[in-house]
């Protein structure tokens, strides 16, 4: 994916979050699985948190990027189109979600490479830490829903 300017990779980033927060919300209200509900309702809370911070930087810490060039990241854009039906599945609502995490972990791994401010490039490193805890828990219990459907 091609980007003009980090601008527009946070405006990217932010819209991203809020599909991520979105789709979690409605995997939580679906979800018969006591685990993957309390799991789907705890992730909206942390990517709204992320929305957040990017609106943060968005509003304050812009000059902490570097102005030369833009980030070439290698996203699949999962949550590009409206991906939650009615029937789906818990597996399938994990396979998605994990490759959106790992679109995300991505996302800040990109925009860290541009940060010069110090501070910035912390934000950046926390967020795209998050990001791969997060597809680790969901790693996890896609194994656990996996073994008990075979
Ligand atoms: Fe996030
Ligand atoms: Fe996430």
């Amino acid at each position: 994916m091609e980007f003009n300017s980090i601008q527009e990779v946070l405006d990217f980033a932010v819209r991203q979050e809020q599909k991520a927060g979105r789709f979690y919300g409605l995997m939580a209200e679906k979800s018969t699985d006591v685990v993957a509900r309390k799991f789907f309702r705890e992730m909206v809370g942390e990517e709204r948190k992320h929305e957040a911070k990017l609106k943060a930087i968005k509003s304050g810490k812009l000059s902490g990027f570097s102005g030369q060039g833009t980030p070439q990241m290698n996203l699949t854009e999962v949550l590009g189109e409206p991906v939650f039906r009615e029937d789906i599945t818990l597996q399938e609502g994990l396979i998605i979600a994990m490759r959106a995490e790992k679109d995300a972990y991505e996302m800040y791994e990109g925009l860290k490479a541009f940060a010069r401010d110090e501070e910035l490039k912390k934000i950046l490193e926390g967020l795209a830490a998050e990001e791969l805890e997060h597809k680790a828990r969901m790693e996890s219990i896609y194994d656990q829903v996996v073994q008990r459907e075979n």
